[in-house]
Protein backbone atom coordinates (compact mmCIF):
# COMPACT_ATOMS: atom_id res chain seq x y z
CA UNK A 1 0.00 0.00 0.00
CA UNK A 2 1.56 3.79 -1.25
CA UNK A 3 3.06 5.53 1.66
CA UNK A 4 0.82 8.76 1.21
CA UNK A 5 -2.47 6.28 1.79
CA UNK A 6 -1.11 5.11 5.09
CA UNK A 7 -0.20 8.76 6.10
CA UNK A 8 -3.79 9.58 5.31
CA UNK A 9 -5.42 7.02 7.17
CA UNK A 10 -3.32 7.40 10.22
CA UNK A 11 -4.11 10.93 10.32
CA UNK A 12 -7.72 10.02 9.79
CA UNK A 13 -8.35 7.95 12.55
CA UNK A 14 -6.13 10.23 14.63
CA UNK A 15 -8.38 12.70 14.18
CA UNK A 16 -11.83 12.02 13.24
CA UNK A 17 -11.64 8.24 14.65
CA UNK A 18 -12.34 6.73 11.22
CA UNK A 19 -10.59 6.32 7.50
CA UNK A 20 -12.57 5.47 4.43
CA UNK A 21 -10.75 3.41 2.12
CA UNK A 22 -11.86 4.07 -1.77
CA UNK A 23 -11.89 0.97 -4.02
CA UNK A 24 -10.01 3.71 -6.31
CA UNK A 25 -7.24 4.25 -3.51
CA UNK A 26 -6.26 1.14 -3.69
CA UNK A 27 -3.62 0.18 -6.70
CA UNK A 28 -3.98 -3.54 -5.10
CA UNK A 29 -7.27 -5.83 -6.58
CA UNK A 30 -9.18 -7.33 -3.39
CA UNK A 31 -9.48 -10.74 -4.83
CA UNK A 32 -11.25 -11.53 -1.56
CA UNK A 33 -13.97 -9.15 -2.78
CA UNK A 34 -15.47 -11.33 -5.56
CA UNK A 35 -14.88 -13.91 -3.45
CA UNK A 36 -17.43 -12.25 -0.62
CA UNK A 37 -19.76 -11.13 -3.25
CA UNK A 38 -20.03 -15.16 -4.89
CA UNK A 39 -20.81 -15.89 -1.30
CA UNK A 40 -23.42 -13.43 -0.83
CA UNK A 41 -25.76 -13.93 -3.17
CA UNK A 42 -27.99 -16.01 -2.38
CA UNK A 43 -27.79 -15.47 1.32
CA UNK A 44 -31.60 -14.48 2.81
CA UNK A 45 -32.24 -13.49 6.11
CA UNK A 46 -32.95 -16.25 8.70
CA UNK A 47 -32.92 -15.71 12.47
CA UNK A 48 -30.28 -18.00 13.67
CA UNK A 49 -30.75 -19.81 17.76
CA UNK A 50 -27.47 -18.40 18.50
CA UNK A 51 -28.32 -14.23 18.03
CA UNK A 52 -31.50 -14.04 19.60
CA UNK A 53 -30.87 -10.62 19.33
CA UNK A 54 -30.54 -10.20 15.81
CA UNK A 55 -33.59 -10.40 13.43
CA UNK A 56 -34.54 -10.11 10.60
CA UNK A 57 -30.82 -10.70 9.28
CA UNK A 58 -28.19 -13.54 8.85
CA UNK A 59 -25.25 -13.02 10.44
CA UNK A 60 -22.06 -15.34 10.60
CA UNK A 61 -19.14 -14.93 13.01
CA UNK A 62 -16.01 -16.65 12.54
CA UNK A 63 -12.64 -17.30 14.87
CA UNK A 64 -9.22 -16.95 13.51
CA UNK A 65 -9.72 -21.38 13.69
CA UNK A 66 -12.26 -21.27 11.62
CA UNK A 67 -10.51 -19.00 8.97
CA UNK A 68 -7.47 -21.08 9.06
CA UNK A 69 -8.25 -24.13 9.05
CA UNK A 70 -11.53 -24.18 6.63
CA UNK A 71 -10.49 -23.75 2.83
CA UNK A 72 -14.09 -22.40 2.22
CA UNK A 73 -13.32 -19.60 4.41
CA UNK A 74 -10.14 -18.20 2.65
CA UNK A 75 -11.25 -15.06 1.47
CA UNK A 76 -11.29 -14.38 5.17
CA UNK A 77 -8.05 -15.10 5.63
CA UNK A 78 -6.38 -13.56 2.97
CA UNK A 79 -8.91 -10.18 4.08
CA UNK A 80 -7.31 -10.76 7.52
CA UNK A 81 -3.73 -10.51 5.93
CA UNK A 82 -4.51 -7.33 3.82
CA UNK A 83 -5.82 -5.70 7.25
CA UNK A 84 -3.19 -6.52 9.04
CA UNK A 85 -0.45 -5.75 6.11
CA UNK A 86 -2.13 -1.99 6.80
CA UNK A 87 -2.26 -2.72 10.88
CA UNK A 88 1.31 -3.33 10.75
CA UNK A 89 2.32 -0.21 8.97
CA UNK A 90 0.96 2.14 10.78
CA UNK A 91 1.75 4.29 14.48
CA UNK A 92 1.06 2.85 17.27
CA UNK A 93 -0.96 -0.21 15.78
CA UNK A 94 1.24 -3.22 16.32
CA UNK A 95 -0.12 -5.63 18.57
CA UNK A 96 -3.49 -5.84 17.65
CA UNK A 97 -4.77 -9.32 17.34
CA UNK A 98 -7.86 -10.87 15.16
CA UNK A 99 -11.00 -11.23 17.88
CA UNK A 100 -13.19 -12.57 15.39
CA UNK A 101 -14.59 -11.63 11.67
CA UNK A 102 -18.62 -11.33 11.34
CA UNK A 103 -20.24 -11.54 7.73
CA UNK A 104 -23.76 -9.52 8.19
CA UNK A 105 -26.11 -9.46 5.67
CA UNK A 106 -29.00 -7.07 6.01
CA UNK A 107 -32.75 -6.51 4.95
CA UNK A 108 -35.70 -3.66 6.18
CA UNK A 109 -36.92 -6.14 8.62
CA UNK A 110 -33.67 -6.23 10.24
CA UNK A 111 -33.74 -5.21 14.17
CA UNK A 112 -30.41 -4.66 16.06
CA UNK A 113 -28.93 -2.80 19.35
CA UNK A 114 -25.99 -2.20 17.26
CA UNK A 115 -29.16 0.45 14.78
CA UNK A 116 -29.22 2.73 17.89
CA UNK A 117 -25.69 4.84 18.51
CA UNK A 118 -23.04 3.95 20.78
CA UNK A 119 -20.11 3.07 21.59
CA UNK A 120 -18.39 -0.22 21.98
CA UNK A 121 -18.10 -0.81 26.01
CA UNK A 122 -14.94 -3.23 24.52
CA UNK A 123 -12.60 -0.85 22.55
CA UNK A 124 -12.01 -2.71 18.74
CA UNK A 125 -10.90 -1.36 16.08
CA UNK A 126 -12.69 -2.25 13.42
CA UNK A 127 -12.46 -2.91 9.31
CA UNK A 128 -15.81 -3.24 7.68
CA UNK A 129 -15.78 -4.02 3.91
CA UNK A 130 -19.00 -2.90 1.78
CA UNK A 131 -19.63 -5.88 -0.11
CA UNK A 132 -22.55 -4.65 -2.08
CA UNK A 133 -23.04 -0.77 -3.36
CA UNK A 134 -24.46 0.71 0.07
CA UNK A 135 -26.25 4.14 0.68
CA UNK A 136 -28.37 5.60 2.83
CA UNK A 137 -31.53 3.55 1.42
CA UNK A 138 -30.34 0.21 2.15
CA UNK A 139 -28.29 0.78 5.12
CA UNK A 140 -24.81 3.01 5.32
CA UNK A 141 -23.22 2.99 8.49
CA UNK A 142 -22.95 6.05 10.41
CA UNK A 143 -20.00 7.19 12.47
CA UNK A 144 -19.72 10.83 14.13
CA UNK A 145 -16.07 12.46 13.30
CA UNK A 146 -14.19 13.09 16.05
CA UNK A 147 -16.50 11.47 18.75
CA UNK A 148 -13.61 9.34 20.25
CA UNK A 149 -12.06 12.11 21.81
CA UNK A 150 -15.35 12.13 23.81
CA UNK A 151 -15.18 8.68 24.94
CA UNK A 152 -11.39 8.51 25.84
CA UNK A 153 -12.11 11.83 27.67
CA UNK A 154 -14.46 10.36 29.38
CA UNK A 155 -14.36 6.89 29.95
CA UNK A 156 -10.57 6.40 28.63
CA UNK A 157 -9.58 5.05 25.53
CA UNK A 158 -8.91 1.16 26.97
CA UNK A 159 -11.17 -0.62 28.61
CA UNK A 160 -10.78 -4.22 29.91
CA UNK A 161 -13.32 -7.21 29.13
CA UNK A 162 -14.27 -7.68 32.48
CA UNK A 163 -14.99 -3.67 32.85
CA UNK A 164 -17.52 -3.88 30.24
CA UNK A 165 -21.04 -4.63 32.15
CA UNK A 166 -20.19 -0.68 33.52
CA UNK A 167 -20.96 0.91 30.37
CA UNK A 168 -24.06 -1.55 29.27
CA UNK A 169 -26.09 2.37 29.76
CA UNK A 170 -23.45 4.61 29.37
CA UNK A 171 -22.13 3.60 26.01
CA UNK A 172 -25.85 4.22 24.31
CA UNK A 173 -26.32 7.70 25.97
CA UNK A 174 -24.66 10.17 23.65
CA UNK A 175 -24.81 14.00 23.69
CA UNK A 176 -27.17 15.40 21.65
CA UNK A 177 -24.18 17.43 19.73
CA UNK A 178 -22.76 14.12 18.75
CA UNK A 179 -25.76 12.77 17.58
CA UNK A 180 -26.50 15.30 15.35
CA UNK A 181 -22.86 14.66 13.47
CA UNK A 182 -23.91 11.44 12.93
CA UNK A 183 -22.97 10.64 8.79
CA UNK A 184 -23.93 8.03 6.76
CA UNK A 185 -21.02 6.62 4.89
CA UNK A 186 -22.20 5.81 1.61
CA UNK A 187 -20.00 3.76 -0.83
CA UNK A 188 -19.47 1.41 -3.85
CA UNK A 189 -18.51 -2.60 -2.84
CA UNK A 190 -15.26 -2.64 -1.92
CA UNK A 191 -14.90 0.33 0.37
CA UNK A 192 -13.11 -0.03 3.11
CA UNK A 193 -14.12 1.76 6.44
CA UNK A 194 -11.29 1.56 9.66
CA UNK A 195 -12.68 2.64 12.59
CA UNK A 196 -12.10 2.54 15.90
CA UNK A 197 -15.03 1.62 18.48
CA UNK A 198 -14.77 4.70 20.67
CA UNK A 199 -15.56 6.95 17.62
CA UNK A 200 -19.44 6.80 18.04
CA UNK A 201 -21.18 4.47 15.17
CA UNK A 202 -24.62 2.63 14.94
CA UNK A 203 -25.87 0.05 11.84
CA UNK A 204 -27.34 1.68 8.95
CA UNK A 205 -31.12 1.54 8.98
CA UNK A 206 -31.84 -0.65 5.13
CA UNK A 207 -34.94 1.04 3.86
CA UNK A 208 -34.88 -1.25 0.91
CA UNK A 209 -32.92 -3.40 -0.86
CA UNK A 210 -29.64 -5.30 1.18
CA UNK A 211 -27.32 -4.53 3.14
CA UNK A 212 -24.01 -6.74 3.25
CA UNK A 213 -21.06 -6.34 5.13
CA UNK A 214 -17.70 -8.12 5.86
CA UNK A 215 -16.10 -6.92 9.44
CA UNK A 216 -13.06 -8.05 10.88
CA UNK A 217 -12.39 -6.87 14.78
CA UNK A 218 -9.11 -6.13 16.56
CA UNK A 219 -7.91 -5.99 20.08
CA UNK A 220 -4.77 -5.56 22.11
CA UNK A 221 -4.21 -8.79 23.29
CA UNK A 222 -4.10 -7.58 27.27
CA UNK A 223 -7.60 -6.13 26.83
CA UNK A 224 -9.27 -9.74 27.01
CA UNK A 225 -7.03 -11.65 29.40
CA UNK A 226 -4.92 -9.55 31.74
CA UNK A 227 -7.88 -7.72 33.57
CA UNK A 228 -10.73 -10.80 33.27
FE1 LIG B 1 -20.77 -1.08 17.78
Amino acid sequence: MIESLLQRINLELFLYGFSIIRPSDNNFENLYLNDFQIEMRYLKASNSEENTTYHGGNILKLKLKDIINERKFKQYNQFNLSNKNILNSMNNMRGYKLDSIFRTFDTKETVHKAQQSHFDRIPTLKFMLYVNDINQSNGAFCLSPGSHNWVNYKYGKIRSLSQSNKYKETSRNIPKCIIDKMEPIEGKAGTLIIFHTNCVHNQGIVHEGSCKIIRAHYRKRFLKFNFA
